[in-house]
């Protein structure tokens, strides 16, 4: 999609992070925005912080398909089509101990924002897109999975490759219907060094009661892993900076107006870590690139008895 102005974008999890970046970059492009997030009170300051004719906030859950469906319905109501989904939305569950320990309610949370987030937002938006023959679709990955993951963090990367393979299929399928609407995986990066300073950090917030674990430090909010992860570099001699979200939402953009399926910023340690998974999976060795040392994969036990 070249002509991206007057287009009317839906972004899950909107309401801040990379969400919000990217709704302010279509907007700078012309677009109609809407927002789209599970909680209240952040969508509403976001959509007044941004304040603009253009955007509209609209309190979604993605784990359900009627509330994507209705989410649509408000873009098309309010600027009469939709032509761009971002399928946005993620969470960190905060999951503790090994992959064959963590709570079923941790995998459940995660598969059911992560994973069926995606499909009910293809499956809601997916039949208009074809029927005006344009559109475009970015499914929010993540290197951790969506690349290679981080095996000490279990649940996360498990939902972020899914989100690749759904995304591989989407698009052989939707070139095999000769459909003009394209599709994207975004693995959120930036050119300039550093972190991305989100939510997705505060592992665990906003936690649907349904998905409780029954504890109350389980279920009393998140655990906020940024200033820790920070701590750790410095202690470490590394001074690790922030760096700009608008860059991942330049990316987000660039992709859909070049038609750019891998939208990444590459680095030598993804490309290093492409390269070795591949040797191992081609030559049938031990997949050795998942040993390696990694400050925020460490559990917290080892932190303590560092
Ligand atoms: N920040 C990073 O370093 C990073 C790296 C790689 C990938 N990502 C991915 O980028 C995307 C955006 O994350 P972010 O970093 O901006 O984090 P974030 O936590 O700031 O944003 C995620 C948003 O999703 C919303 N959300 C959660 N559950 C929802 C639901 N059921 N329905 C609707 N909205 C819901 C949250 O309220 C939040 O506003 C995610 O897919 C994340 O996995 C982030």
């Amino acid at each position: 999609m070249e002509q991206l102005e007057g287009k009317v974008a839906v972004v899950t999890g909107g309401a801040g992070g990379i969400g919000k970046a990217i709704g302010e970059a279509f907007l700078a492009e012309g677009m109609k925005v809407v927002l789209a997030d599970i909680v209240k009170a952040p969508l509403d300051e976001a959509v007044s912080d941004i304040g603009s004719d253009d955007l509209i906030g609209v309190v979604t859950d993605v784990a359900s398909y009627d509330s994507l469906c209705a989410t649509r319905d408000a873009a098309i109501d309010r600027f009469g089509a939709v032509h761009v989904l971002c399928n946005n939305a993620a969470i960190g569950a905060g999951a503790t101990g090994h992959i064959w320990e963590h709570h079923i309610n941790d995998w459940e949370w995660s598969m059911d924002v992560n994973v069926l987030g995606i499909i009910n937002g293809l499956n809601a938006f997916v039949p208009t897109l074809i029927a005006q023959d344009e559109g475009h679709v970015v499914n929010t990955s993540s290197g951790n999975g969506g690349f290679t993951p981080m095996a000490a963090t279990g649940i996360y990367p498990v939902t972020k490759a899914a989100v690749v393979t759904i995304t591989e299929c989407l698009w052989g399928q939707l070139r095999d219907l000769g459909s003009r609407v394209s599709t994207s995986i975004l693995f959120p990066s930036t050119r300039s060094p550093g972190v991305m300073a989100t939510g997705i950090w505060n592992a665990g917030a906003n936690r649907p009661e349904r998905y409780f674990r029954g504890t109350p430090e389980a279920d009393s909010g998140g655990q906020d892993a940024l200033q820790d992860y920070l701590d750790r570099a410095r202690k470490a001699g590394q001074e690790v900076p922030i760096a700009p979200l608008s860059e991942v939402a330049e990316l987000c953009v660039d992709s859909i107006r070049r038609d750019n399926f891998w939208a990444t910023v590459p680095t030598e340690r993804q490309t290093n870590l492409l390269h070795a998974r591949l040797k191992s999976q081609l030559e049938q060795t031990p997949p050795d690139y998942l040993i390696e040392e990694n400050l925020m994969a460490k559990s917290a036990s080892e932190r303590d008895a560092e």
